[in-house]
C-alpha cells in the first residue's frame, strides 16, 4: 500500500492508502471525494480530474503526453503543478505525494 494525502476543495487533509496500480483518479474517488467528477472514467477526454500535485515529486511522476496537456490548456485553473489524476499510477515512488483538487473550471 502507498500513503497518499489528499485534499479536498474546502482544503481539508485527509490520509488515505492506495493499491500500487490504481491511478490517482480511481484512489481519490474510492475515498469518497466526490467532487473528482471524473466524467469519462479515466480515458483522458474530459479534464474533470484535474489535480495539483506535490511540486517535490515532479521528477518522479510520467510526463504529461500530449492529450493531458492539449486538455489541461482547456482549464482556466492550468498551473505547472497540474496533472489529470487519471493518467497519474499509483507507485511506491509517490509514497507521501500530496494531491490537491484543483477548482471546477
Ligand atoms: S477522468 Fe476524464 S480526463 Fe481523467
Amino acid at each position: 500500500m502507498v500513503k497518499l494525502v489528499i485534499v479536498n476543495r474546502a482544503g481539508d487533509a485527509n490520509e488515505v492508502e492506495a493499491d500500487e496500480g490504481m491511478s490517482l483518479m480511481e484512489v481519490i474517488r474510492d475515498n469518497g471525494f466526490d467532487e473528482l467528477l471524473a466524467l469519462c472514467g479515466g480515458c483522458c477526454s474530459c479534464a474533470t480530474c484535474h489535480v495539483y500535485v506535490d511540486p517535490a515529486f515532479a521528477g518522479t511522476l510520467p510526463p504529461r503526453s500530449e492529450d493531458e496537456e492539449d486538455l489541461l490548456d482547456s482549464s482556466d485553473h492550468k498551473t505547472e503543478n497540474s496533472r489529470l489524476s487519471c493518467q497519474v499510477p499509483v507507485t511506491p515512488d509517490i509514497e507521501g505525494l500530496r494531491v490537491t483538487i484543483a477548482p471546477e473550471d
